[in-house]
């Protein structure tokens, strides 16, 4: 036997009940900001790496740590590690937000070199939405409302908490920048390695370090609050006074500062305690410099993005089953002979209802059929004999309750199944 070839660290395969519960996840997110008017955009799973370094920041971890990059040589390109650069890059490309106001919803693999554990995958999915040419905040409680809504139907409203923060317009941010490197310096030394290199390149994110001596000498640092200039506070304002309007529960989280270098104003996350250290299940915010880093006229937008797979997780152990795609109805013609009146009725079933029907195929004695049409998950098994086939019946049996086998005519058939459900 040849030597199997082992999955690569940090990617999985998706099927069955895990991968139901991330595709009811996705589809119920992808209905809900649909039913806000958002549209689809499908955006490439790789990019210049530059658009990234740019976009995202060179310093953050997601960039400078966790980017799987190659072409190193000539023009180099990574996998994303979110959607939000590729999709601003293609509203400037497309000049979209010339004609108005996008708002884009997307939805797929994101990639990101981490260390795997259950909640963080290498190859992990996301459902992000952007809406560009907006001051907010009002499009922005409309982000949270639209993810609020999904919370419900999925749920999960008590397990999730959401945080929220400002970092205030580009002048706060440098003066909150500047305040803070001259509070950290003095305990340069005393810092963890990764946040004494961002003293000097990102200070901000020294906020979000998980060090607990770093924590402890950023206890009294100043904050983005002592810093926010006028338009900054009255954005802030409004935008919490709106979410509380909206009847929605936001605690404001001073240190929240995201790990991604494009965000103004406001900010915000969703946490669970079910999860561990993987408590983040989604996060989002401004980013009203973006547009015009990444070479497009300068534009305000925002947006979030949802770990599916966290949210997934989360549904797993409330122990909330998604629905499985496994068939409704296995057909199973008795010989040769009947195959094509079985097909004929397997088909006339798949078009005018949406019943998932799978043929029986491999041939075998009648009992390996039927044991093969109930491994297959199906509730009911149409057998189809000579008998049947002459007198345009099928027998019905149903595989998951005691009731005895009947006889159905074709014309009757899909009633019969409906009206059963
Ligand atoms: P982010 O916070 O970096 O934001 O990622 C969003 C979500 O993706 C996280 O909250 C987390 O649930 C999930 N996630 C991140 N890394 C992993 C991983 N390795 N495994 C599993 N799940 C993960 C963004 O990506 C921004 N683009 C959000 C945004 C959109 N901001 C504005 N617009």
């Amino acid at each position: 036997m040849s030597e199997r070839s082992p999955l690569v660290r940090g990617m999985r395969d998706l099927y069955a009940d895990e991968l139901a519960r991330i595709r009811f996840v996705e589809e119920v997110f992808g209905n809900t900001l649909e039913s806000y008017g958002y549209e689809i955009i499908r955006l490439p799973v790789i990019e210049r790496t530059a658009l990234f370094s740019r976009g995202i920041g060179e310093a953050t971890d997601a960039v400078s740590k966790e980017m799987f990059t190659f072409d190193e040589e000539s023009d180099p390109v990574s996998l994303r590690p979110e959607g939000t650069a590729s999709c601003v890059r293609a509203v400037i490309d497309a000049n979209l937000y010339r004609g108005g106001q996008p708002k884009l919803w997307y939805s797929g693999s994101m990639f990101r070199h981490e260390r795997p554990q259950r909640g963080r995958y290498r190859e992990f999915f996301q459902v992000g939405a952007e809406a560009f040419g907006f001051d907010g905040p009002d499009v922005d409680v409309e982000l949270i409302r639209v993810v609020q809504d999904v919370w419900d139907q999925l749920g999960l409203a008590n397990e999730i908490t959401l945080e929220i923060n400002t970092l205030g317009n580009a002048a706060s941010r440098q003066k909150h920048r500047e305040g803070l490197v001259a509070y950290l310096t003095p305990y340069k030394d005393e810092l963890d390695e990764d946040s004494q290199r961002r003293l000097d390149l990102n200070p901000l994110r020294i906020l979000d370090s998980k060090s607990g001596q770093t924590q402890r000498l950023i206890e009294h640092a100043p904050e983005i609050s002592d810093y926010l200039d006028d338009e900054s506070r009255r954005h802030f304002d409004e935008f919490q006074e709106r979410l509380a309007c909206q009847g929605v529960d936001a605690t404001v989280n001073s240190r929240l500062v995201r790990g991604l270098d494009y965000y103004t104003h406001g900010v915000f996350e969703w946490n669970t305690e079910r999860l561990g250290a993987q408590k983040q299940v989604g996060g989002g915010g401004r980013y009203d410099g973006l547009c015009e880093l990444l070479g497009g006229a300068p534009c305000p937008a925002t947006g979030f993005a949802i770990g599916v797979d966290r949210v997934a997780l989360l549904q797993q152990d409330r122990g909330i089953e998604a629905p499985i795609s496994t068939p409704d109805v296995y057909v199973l013609a008795l010989s040769d002979d009947e195959e094509g009146f079985a097909l004929d009725v397997a088909m006339q079933l798949r078009r005018q209802t949406k019943l998932r029907v799978r043929m029986h195929q491999g041939g075998g004695k009648v009992k390996a059929r039927m044991r093969a049409a109930d491994r297959s998950g199906a509730s009911v098994a149409l057998i189809i004999g000579a008998h049947e086939a002459a007198s345009n019946q099928v027998s019905l049996k149903w595989l998951r309750t005691v009731q005895d086998q009947v006889a159905v005519p074709v014309t009757e058939l899909t009633a019969t199944l409906l009206n059963s459900n």
